[in-house]
C-alpha cells in the first residue's frame, strides 16, 4: 500500500467537556489527553454519549462548557469546516450518485481545490486505501467494505490531522469486520495520523487501541492501555464491561479464593481464569455453550452464578470443583 503524505501528527486535548439535550447530560465533565499519532478508543454501551463527544471534537456540536484544542491551538468556538478535522461514519455517509473518486473529491470540491492538486489528492487517497483503479465506479456498485474504503479515502483525502471514527465497522459482516479493522489500524499507522475511534465493542477496542477511554453515562470510568484496563480494572463496571468477569464477596469470594473482599469491593474473577475441576462437587452446572475451540459453563455456586470458560466435560446438572487461577479486587460501582 502506498503511503499518502500526511501533516504532522497533532495531539488532542479535551477539557472539561459537558453536553446538555434538554434533561439529559449526554457528555458529563470528559477531559482527555490523546498523544499525537496514538489511536484511542470511546468504548461504552449505547447512549453513554461517544458520538455526542466525537461530534464535539468535529465542531459539530457545540460543547456547553469544556475546550477542545487539536495541535496545541484552541479550536471550541470553530466551525467544523475550520477544523482539522475528518470523520467516518457508520453508514459511510457516500452519495449514491457520483463515482467512487467524486465521493472522495468532495471535500476538496467544497473547499476549492481545483486540478492538479485535487486530482492528484484523491488519487493518493485512493491509493493509500487500495482502490486507485476503482475511481471511476458508482458506488452502488460496491462492497460494503470497499464502500467502508472509500469512505476513509474521502477523510484521508482533505489531509486531516485528526481522524474520527465513529463504529465504523458496524455495518460489515464477522469476517470482512475483523479484516477491515486491521487494514484501518495500519493505515493509521503508516500514516502516523491521530485518531479517536468510537465502539461498543470491546474486542474491537482491545484489538485497534494504543489507549482505551471507557465511558459510562457521560464520564470517562478508567483509561488506559488496553492490557492496563484488561488486567487491572480498576472497578466493577470496568472488570464486566471489558473481560466479562464475575462479580464475588462475602461467602462466594472466601469460598473461591480464601478471601474476605471489603465493603463496597468485589472480586473480580474473569469466565477464563476458573479451572473446573471434574472431582470436585461444589458448584452445579447449569447451562453449557460449546464455543468450538473452547466450552462456556453457567455455574451455581455459593448462591452466586459464574461464569466459565475453558474446557470440561461436564453436562448440565453436574457437580464439579471450581478454582481460581487469577483475580483482582475492584470497586463497586454497578
Ligand atoms: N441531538 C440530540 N438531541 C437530544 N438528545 C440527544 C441528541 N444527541 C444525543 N442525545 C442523547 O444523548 C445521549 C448520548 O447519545 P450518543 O449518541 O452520544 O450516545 P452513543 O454512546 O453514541 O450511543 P450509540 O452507541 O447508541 O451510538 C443519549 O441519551 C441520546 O439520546
Ligand atoms: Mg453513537
Amino acid at each position: 500500500m502506498a503511503t499518502a503524505p500526511s501533516p504532522a501528527a497533532a495531539g488532542v486535548s479535551l477539557r472539561g467537556l459537558v453536553r446538555r439535550f434538554g434533561a439529559v447530560t449526554a457528555v458529563d465533565g470528559i477531559s482527555l489527553e490523546v498523544e499525537p499519532g496514538s489511536l484511542v478508543s470511546l468504548l461504552g454501551p449505547s447512549g453513554c454519549g461517544k458520538s455526542t463527544l466525537l461530534r464535539i471534537v468535529a465542531g459539530l456540536e457545540p460543547p456547553d462548557a469544556g475546550s477542545v484544542s487539536i495541535g496545541g491551538r484552541d479550536m471550541t468556538s470553530l466551525p467544523a469546516r475550520e477544523r482539522p478535522t475528518a470523520m467516518v461514519f457508520q453508514n459511510y455517509a457516500l452519495f449514491p450518485t457520483m463515482t467512487v473518486g467524486q465521493n472522495v473529491a468532495y471535500g476538496l470540491d467544497v473547499r476549492g481545490l481545483r486540478n492538479p492538486e485535487r486530482a492528484d489528492r484523491v488519487r493518493r487517497a485512493l491509493e493509500s486505501v487500495g482502490m486507485a483503479d476503482l475511481a471511476d465506479r458508482p458506488v452502488p456498485k460496491l462492497s460494503g467494505g470497499q464502500q467502508q474504503r472509500v469512505a476513509v479515502a474521502r477523510a484521508l483525502a482533505v489531509e486531516p490531522r485528526v481522524l474520527l471514527f465513529d463504529e465504523p465497522l458496524s455495518n460489515l459482516d464477522v469476517a470482512l469486520r475483523e479484516r477491515t479493522r486491521d487494514e484501518l489500524r495500519s493505515l493509521q499507522r503508516n500514516l502516523g495520523i491521530t485518531a479517536l475511534y468510537v465502539t461498543h465493542d470491546q474486542e474491537e477496542a482491545l484489538a485497534v487501541s494504543d489507549r482505551i477511554a471507557v465511558l459510562r453515562g457521560g464520564r470517562i470510568v478508567q483509561e488506559g492501555a488496553p492490557e492496563a484496563l484488561f488486567e487491572a480494572p480498576s472497578t466493577s463496571y470496568v472488570a464486566r464491561f471489558l473481560g466479562g468477569a464475575n462479580l464475588l464477596d462475602g461467602r462466594a469470594s472466601s469460598a473461591l479464593a480464601g478471601l474476605d473482599v471489603p465493603e463496597g469491593s468485589a472480586l473480580a474473577v474473569r469466565p477464563d481464569e476458573i479451572a473446573v475441576d471434574p472431582e470436585g462437587t461444589a458448584a452445579v452446572v447449569v447451562a453449557r455453550r460449546y464455543l468450538g475451540s473452547l466450552v462456556e459453563l453457567d455455574l451455581r455456586y455459593e448462591g452466586v452464578d459464574l461464569r466459565v470458560r475453558g474446557r470440561s466435560d461436564a453436562a448440565p446438572g453436574a457437580r464439579v470443583g471450581i478454582k481460581a487461577r487469577a483475580w483482582r479486587i475492584v470497586r463497586r460501582d454497578d
